[in-house]
């Protein structure tokens, strides 16, 4: 059976660090908003788009998947509701009372070819006897919980956490017909982080990062799974003191003028190098590692404690919007050591992908669930412009996902 394959996730996952990143995480929103209203301003970049990728298939055509626009689609989304029951409160944006819902009705169209319909029962064949893991924050679990759904309508599986002593916000899941392995696992910044403040965690505290020391709790005997999908990002807006070599190299809205200043997106890069080294120096290590990058927020008119909102019904063009900012940066980091990685990685015979959604999520300021969004630990509504409805546009990673892994995925850039 596949459950020897993620024993890791039993050990070195201390309690003490359970906890506090339990404590942590209900305050990802807020920290995230917070900094971004700092970030906002005070970035410029007019740099275009470097980086393109291409998908190539064994035929001679080549695609770019990732350009393309946003086609009506009126018959709906995949699921509901009723038919998955699956979808966490804070996004069922349509339980939590919003009225419109022309979101669900769009679907991703590359401007050179066809994304095709997710097919559940082509997913779970392809799938059959492998193992799929989701490292990285809520924004990770969040494409999860889609494919969750995406799923239900041919097979439920069985939550096998409880056989785990296992990070609360991480679970595995076990689709019996199928002998898959889905699990989440909870990494919010890829490599050893902890609090730097003694008197605790608050929006505005800094946190420690160990550049070059990779987060043991989901590095541990990942060795065996056939996919891993790694996404972090929205951790990196808060203050931040970076380390390596075990010194401290420079700080993130640390306020100390003895330490060197650098931006978030140092951070951002190094973590990446870490995950992605080790992933490939990983004894016994055969999975695809997939890199899904920074997945854009849309507050407008404030921020999420001062009135901000994403309350559009519809769809940007291309034309209106682009990605910019802290936002394009934070890709252009993530797209750079992908890039490096990746040749290294083909040499020795690793497949790297990349599913590149930031600018094409950017046309989608409907999709988040705005004031329909719940709280996870509180009996409240939140302004959520960060994560996404469910159904909604999230569910087309999905089908960059299946599509992927149908065609044999090859990559190139410009
Ligand atoms: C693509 O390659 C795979 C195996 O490499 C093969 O099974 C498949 O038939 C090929 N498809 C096309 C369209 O050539
Ligand atoms: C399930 O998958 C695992 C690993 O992928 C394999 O070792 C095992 O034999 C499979 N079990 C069954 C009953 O097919
Ligand atoms: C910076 O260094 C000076 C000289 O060592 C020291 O007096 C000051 O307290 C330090 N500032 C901070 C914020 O640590
Ligand atoms: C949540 O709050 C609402 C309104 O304040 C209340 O009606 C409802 O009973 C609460 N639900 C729970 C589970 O506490």
């Amino acid at each position: 059976m596949k459950f020897q394959s993620i024993e890791f996730l039993n050990g070195n996952c201390t309690l003490a660090n359970i906890s506090k990143r339990v404590f942590l995480v209900s305050f990802t929103l807020f920290v995230t908003v917070f900094l971004l209203s700092l970030l906002r301003g005070s970035l410029h970049s007019s740099s275009k788009i470097s980086a393109s990728t291409s998908l190539r298939s064994n035929d001679t055509k080549q695609c770019d998947l990732f350009s393309g626009k946003w086609v009506s689609h009126p018959q709906g989304p995949y699921y509901n509701t009723e038919t998955c029951h699956f979808i966490p409160d804070q996004q069922n944006c349509i339980k939590n009372g919003r009225p419109d819902t022309e979101f669900m009705n769009w679907r991703w169209k590359p401007d050179e070819c066809d994304l095709p319909l997710f097919n559940a029962k082509q997913f779970l064949e392809i799938v059959r006897g492998k193992s799929m893991a989701f490292v990285g924050d809520s924004v990770g679990r969040n494409q999860m919980q889609s494919l969750l759904c995406l799923l239900a309508g041919v097979a439920y599986p069985n939550d096998i956490s409880g056989r785990y002593t296992l990070h609360p916000y991480s679970t595995v899941r076990f689709y019996a017909d199928y002998n898959f392995t889905l699990a989440t696992v909870w990494s919010t910044f890829l490599v050893r982080a902890s609090d730097a403040d003694p008197g605790g965690h608050s929006y505005s505290s800094i946190m420690k990062l160990y550049l070059d020391e990779v987060d043991k709790s989901w590095v541990t005997q990942i060795q065996n799974f056939d996919y891993v999908i790694i996404s972090v990002g929205q951790w990196f807006l808060r203050p931040l003191m970076f380390y390596e070599s075990g010194q401290v190299v420079g700080c993130y809205y640390c306020n100390n003028e003895n330490i060197t200043t650098l931006t978030n997106y140092y951070g951002l890069k190094k973590a990446y190098q870490t995950a992605f080294k080790t992933l490939m120096d990983l004894k016994g290590y055969k999975g695809v590692t997939i890199l899904r990058t920074y997945s854009p927020q849309h507050f407008e008119n404030g921020q999420w404690n001062d009135g901000g909102s994403c309350g559009r019904t519809r769809p940007f063009t291309p034309k209106e919007m682009r990605l910019d900012g802290y936002m394009l940066e934070g890709y252009l980091s993530e797209v750079e050591v992908f890039r490096a990685e990746e040749k290294e990685a083909r040499k020795r015979g690793l497949q790297f992908w990349l599913i590149d959604i930031s600018e094409l999520m950017m046309l989608r300021p409907d999709g988040h669930p705005n004031k329909y969004g719940r709280s996870r630990d509180k009996n409240m509504t939140v302004n959520d412009c960060v994560h996404w409805c469910i159904p909604g546009p999230i569910d087309t990673w999905n089908e960059f996902l299946l599509h992927m892994m149908k065609i044999g995925y090859g990559i190139s850039f410009n």
